[in-house]
């Protein structure tokens, strides 16, 4: 499953009318494990820029021999994701946040608003996002027009 999701996110971002007229780096929030590992892979592996958005706890060792460069931060913490932004020419963003079960707050629901937010805010006009939000439940603030 996520390889077919991944294949998905590299054809969006890499082909056609959505392949970037500037370039930049891809930011993958979530590239240390999973889906967002299997997209930084296959996005480095076609040659694009790609930056992993990486916890400092994160494991790393999925992306060893991949030309991925890392930014550290936790995607629920609005200064951590404003420095990156800040820090860093970025033409797409792609998030795969998940959680533990049972984790609190859910970085998948909080990271992903304060990606958007901070994103909205820097001027970024491209994300990706790989969820459950919104399966069967009521929509969250971010999906709103
Ligand atoms: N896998 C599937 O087939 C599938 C299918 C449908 C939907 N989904 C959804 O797609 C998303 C990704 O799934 P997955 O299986 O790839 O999840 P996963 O393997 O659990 O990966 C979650 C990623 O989120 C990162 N993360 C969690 N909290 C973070 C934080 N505060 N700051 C920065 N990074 C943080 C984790 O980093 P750490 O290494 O630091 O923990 C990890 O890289 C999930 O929302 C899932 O519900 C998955």
């Amino acid at each position: 499953m996520k390889r077919i999701f991944a294949a998905l996110a590299v054809l969006l971002l890499t082909t056609g009318a959505s392949a970037p007229a500037t370039r930049g780096t891809v930011l993958v929030v979530g590239a240390s494990s999973g889906v967002g590992l299997e997209i930084a892979k296959q996005l480095a592996a076609k040659g694009e820029d790609v930056t992993a958005f990486v916890r400092p706890t994160s494991k790393r060792e999925g992306l060893t021999g991949s030309p991925v460069k890392f930014a550290v931060g936790d995607a629920t913490k609005i200064e951590d994701v404003r420095r990156v932004l800040a820090d860093t020419k970025v033409r797409a963003i792609v998030s795969t946040l998940g959680g533990r079960p049972n984790e609190t707050p859910r970085p998948d629901f909080i990271g992903t608003q304060t990606f958007v937010d901070a994103a909205k805010a820097a001027g970024a006009t491209r994300m990706l996002l790989v969820t459950v939000i919104g399966a069967g439940t009521a929509p969250m603030s971010f999906q709103r027009p």
